[in-house]
């Protein structure tokens, strides 16, 4: 049976053995309430991080609008998130899907920004893809430092974060919503990524990033395709898996899935869905139906995965 499934049979359960709340029925107040101040957990001062002119490629970030719908849906799965949070302590989540090309790093930093844009959240961005740098790249954030540098002992945690500026040179504040986001991109090592990301250093980074953050999201590489997913989910709380419409088989989700036997699975995010399901048939699973332009091909990205692996 699929975990989707499975998941719409034990929501139906819950929900006939527990009527809903008033903020199950009324979502934004639901928001509100678990965005209240948290003292206990109120992060430490922020060292002194480099900022620069990052600049996004727009296209990429639905998130970045003054409104649309993309805006709405990622509100919707943050609120989800938020009441994962309510259940369970909830602060490092790996964004994660069985193939390439299946939206992992479009959904992990619009989430980003999605998070960044309610109350004073403060976000860690990771790309966690060493082989195939790509936040940076939608961000139009440097990369000559970062996580792998981390990884190797050549970089202090402090050194390898950076942040946006909050506004361009001629005094333009679009940038804003991106001023709470701290990224750390994957540096300048990208050879033996397995080994560095297996060496243990990764859950020292979180666990000393954990006093000044929020939430932290990890962009990781394909579960299905290298096994850093997996390493990288120890060090996480929790994984988000994205599957992707008209790109992603049942086989790959579930075996995506079956990966991460040992990690908390947060849900599915139904990334770029255009005929979506009735909203209650889709309990644990995010829809994101957003869609625009022409993408790469799926199955170039997995064979040139597939010949990097070999
Ligand atoms: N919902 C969407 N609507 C429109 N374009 C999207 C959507 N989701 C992803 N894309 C685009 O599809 C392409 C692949 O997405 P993305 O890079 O996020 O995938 P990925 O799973 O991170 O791939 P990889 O495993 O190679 O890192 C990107 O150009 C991205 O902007
Ligand atoms: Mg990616």
């Amino acid at each position: 049976m699929s975990y989707i499934y499975e998941a719409l049979l034990r929501a139906e359960r819950e929900r006939q053995s527990n009527p809903p709340t008033v903020e199950e029925q009324r979502p934004d107040l639901q928001e509100e309430i678990s965005v209240g101040p948290r003292i206990e957990e109120t992060p430490a001062a922020l060292p002194e991080i480099p900022l620069y002119s990052w600049n996004p490629f727009v296209p990429s970030f639905p998130t970045l609008a003054k409104h649309g719908r993309a805006l709405e849906q990622f509100r919707s799965l943050r609120s989800h998130i938020y009441q994962a949070r309510n259940e369970t302590p909830l602060k490092t989540i790996l964004i994660c899907s069985g193939m390439p090309s299946e939206g992992k790093s479009f959904v992990a930093a619009n989430l980003a920004v999605s998070l960044a844009r309610n109350s004073n959240n403060r976000i860690l961005l990771i790309d966690g893809d060493l082989r195939r740098p790509s936040l940076n790249h939608m961000l139009g954030a440097p990369n000559e430092i970062g996580l792998s540098d981390f990884l190797t002992g050549a970089a202090e945690l402090h050194a390898v974060m950076q942040r946006s500026k909050a506004s361009d040179a001629e005094g333009n504040n679009d940038l804003q919503d991106l001023a709470n986001v701290t990224f750390i991109p994957t540096g300048s090592q990208h050879e033996n990524a397995s080994e560095l990301i297996n060496n243990g250093r990764i859950k020292d980074l979180i666990a000393r990033a954990s006093n000044f953050f929020d939430w932290i999201l990890i962009d990781s590489p394909p579960a299905l395709v290298f096994a850093d997913a997996v390493d990288l989910a120890r060090a996480a709380d929790a994984v988000l898996l994205v599957v992707r419409g008209a790109q992603t088989t049942y086989d790959v989700a579930q075996r995506a899935k079956s990966s991460f036997v040992n990690s908390r699975i947060l849900g599915v995010v139904l990334n770029d869905i255009k005929n979506p399901p009735r909203r209650e048939s889709y309990y644990n699973s995010y829809y994101y139906g957003y869609g625009y332009g022409k993408r790469e091909s799926a199955a170039d990205l997995a064979s040139k995965a597939k010949q990097e692996k070999e």
